[in-house]
């Protein structure tokens, strides 16, 4: 039976060589807000199956690298991606930070939770990996840092927008063209982060 969900974007990406269709939405993001550039390191959370990744390591090049961090290890794998299978609630900031990183420049998070159905409830927990994201930020983001955040929209989406404007100085929402009709998600574009 044809998979209802392997759309025009799937088909594309698969032809690109990436392992998933939302590397349309991080390209769509990146061409407009200029988030990710050559050289950046950059911590991807909920990084697999891996199409951010892919796409963050062609834009940062061999100056730059690329950590990522999911329950389900990805299904891509490069020179200049570290892989940490790991839950984003139990990771510290040593498993991130070394001598050689001491911080990031950018945090991509398309983290999302296993959907239920129920609207409320899968936005508060996807309210809750962006409120994570955004900690992850306090811990690891150098002064003047970017990020991307996904969050499904919903009743706490306002407060949690008020959280991100606390701590950047520019913030964005966007809703790239590759996000399906139906969806609710939404991408907050967190620029120049306060420190
Ligand atoms: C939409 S997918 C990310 C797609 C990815 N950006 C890409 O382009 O390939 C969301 C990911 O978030 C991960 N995730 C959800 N909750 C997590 C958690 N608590 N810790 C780590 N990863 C988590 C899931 O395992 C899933 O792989």
């Amino acid at each position: 039976m044809a998979n209802p969900w392997f759309d025009s974007w799937a088909k594309l990406a698969k032809e690109k060589g990436y392992p998933a269709r939302s590397v349309f939405k991080l390209k769509e993001i990146n061409e407009r807000f200029k988030v990710l550039k050559r050289g950046d390191k950059v911590l991807d959370l909920g990084t697999s199956p891996g199409s951010w990744a892919k796409y963050a390591c062609e834009v940062v090049g061999e100056t730059g690298f690329v950590v990522g961090i999911d329950l389900t290890p990805p299904k891509f794998s490069g020179r200049l991606y570290r892989f940490i299978q790991k839950n984003v609630f139990e990771v510290e900031k040593e498993d991130l930070i070394s001598q050689d990183i001491p911080y990031f420049d950018v945090i991509l998070s398309d983290l999302a939770p296993k959907t239920t159905g129920i609207r409320d409830m899968d936005h508060l927990e996807s309210v809750r990996l962006a409120e994570r994201a955004l900690q992850l930020c306090e811990m690891v983001l150098r002064k003047g840092g970017n990020a991307v955040v996904k969050v499904f929209e919903g009743p706490e989406f306002p407060r949690l927008r008020k959280e991100f404007e606390k701590r950047f100085k520019d913030v964005k929402l966007f809703r790239p063209k590759a996000v399906r009709k139906e969806s609710r998600e939404v991408y907050v574009v967190a620029l120049n982060f306060k420190g």
